[in-house]
């Protein structure tokens, strides 16, 4: 089993290159089984999700080159449309190959997606768009099997802004005949990438990124070439091991446009931060100030991937933050190794976190309960004194590519072991 060890308190002075996003690449590589033919995406990140989902291509027939951050699908020989339990309990994404296996073959059969354990995370907005486009969908014992005698475009409002929902229904309509209306879409910058990818592939989509979508048929897509958006969360992360660790950190490759809804919570800490083309510059205050209050919410409000990582670096401002969960019912895991490591959190009916900022915190043995959850223990590790070691870093490499060489490249004192 392998663990993170972090010496901590140690300023940060160094650069790291951002990685691609896997929350852009996951659905755009489900895209590339709607493609009678061949995908290239580049800046794909190495991780075990990305892994796993290139597993699942490979066994739906499709020939997969990986050759650096650039991944080739070749789509035009795939000839399966189910998808066993051990390959969807992998990850969560896996859900979003229903609408593109749908698309593609007029059926589907999958299990219950896996992934982090971070709420109930049902997937009904999912079943019930699909349902509405004329799927048949039998549920039974963990297994759903989906069969249409042809998907129909629908106008589907969904009840919250579900990103996953959202993405299948977009690749649904890859195969649907008319025009897919989408209210109330999620506005999430991977879901305007997930957009350009297939509107490279030759398919209409209007609206990605606002609340409306409208999505035309398209019979036949056509290969194409995508170059996945840089990763928001992991910059964040990086901001926050700057933010908690002190000192400065250069984070190459950023979009500022999707870090916008983090950047205000980094400032009112006292961050400095500065921007050169694409290169954002954090520089952190002595200490940090407390946040009155951060809410996550859908995009373009704070995100809740970023929410363990802020809540981390929060633990040693100066003065009291508060911090509401507003997406997931178990999203703070995380508090228990915090507080192991000297911090003071409470919190209040599952959703509400009150952090009274500690002067400093101590290196500990933790363990990693989810992705973001134990990016906020390494970012909670560099600003503590002395050794902390994390367990259960499989959960950071799903979503982290060598976080131990990107912490590293900035001046932490880190190794996997
Ligand atoms: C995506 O998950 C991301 N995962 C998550 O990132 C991210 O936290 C989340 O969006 C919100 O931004 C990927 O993109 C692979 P949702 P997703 O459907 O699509 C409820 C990370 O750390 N809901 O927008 O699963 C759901 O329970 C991960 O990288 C239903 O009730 O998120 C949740 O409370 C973790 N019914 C809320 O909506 C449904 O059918 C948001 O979920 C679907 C969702």
């Amino acid at each position: 089993m392998e663990r993170l060890v972090i010496s901590g308190g140690k300023k940060l002075d160094g650069k790291v290159s951002l990685q691609g996003s896997k929350n852009s690449a996951l659905p755009i590589l489900s895209a590339a089984v709607t493609v009678n033919g061949i995908s290239i995406i580049h800046n794909c990140p190495d991780l075990t999700d990305v892994t796993a989902a290139l597993k699942i291509l490979e066994h739906i027939g499709c020939k997969i080159k990986r050759e650096g951050h650039t991944v080739i699908v070749d789509a035009s020989c795939a000839n399966r449309f189910d998808i066993p339990e051990k390959l969807m309990r992998e990850m969560r994404s896996s859900i979003v190959f229903l609408g593109a296996l749908l698309a593609r073959f007029g059926a589907a059969c999958v299990t219950s997606p896996g992934g982090c354990e971070i709420g109930l995370r049902p997937i009904d907005l999912h079943l019930s768009a699909l349902r509405s486009m004329n799927t048949y969908i039998n549920e039974s014992g963990g297994l759903l099997q989906c069969e249409t005698d042809g998907l129909c475009a629908a106008n589907i409002t969904l009840a919250f802004p579900s990103v996953g929902a959202t993405e299948n229904i977009m690749l649904a309509s890859m195969g649907a005949s008319g025009e897919t209306v989408i209210t109330n879409a999620a506005r999430e910058p991977e879901i305007v990438d997930l957009a350009k990818f297939l509107k490279a592939c030759g398919a209409e989509i209007y609206g990605a990124g606002q609340s409306v979508i409208r999505i035309k048929s398209q019979k036949k897509l056509r290969s194409a070439e995508h170059t996945i958006i840089p990763d928001r969360i992991v910059a964040s992360t990086f901001m926050a091991c700057a933010a908690s660790a002190g000192g400065v950190a250069a984070i190459d490759g950023v979009c500022m446009e999707h870090l916008s809804p983090v950047v205000p919570v980094f400032e009112t800490t006292g961050c400095e931060i500065s921007v050169n083309n694409n290169e954002l510059i954090i520089k952190a205050p002595e200490r940090l100030l407390r946040v009155k209050s951060v809410r996550t919410m859908p995009y373009p409000g704070f995100p809740t991937d970023s929410q363990a990582i802020i809540m981390a670096m929060l633990a040693k401002s100066k003065g009291t933050s508060i911090i509401s969960e507003k997406i997931f019912e178990n999203r703070f895991r995380h508090v228990p190794e915090l507080i192991k490591m000297g911090a003071d959190i409470r919190v209040e009916d599952g959703r509400v976190a009150v952090i009274e900022g500690v002067k400093k915190l101590r290196g500990a043995h933790v363990s990693s309960s989810d992705l973001r959850g134990g990016c906020a223990l390494a970012v909670a590790a560099l600003g503590a004194d002395g050794k902390t070691v994390v367990d259960e870093i499989h959960h950071i490499d799903r979503g982290c590519e060598a976080l131990e060489k990107s912490l590293s490249a900035l001046g932490a004192e880190i190794k996997r072991e």
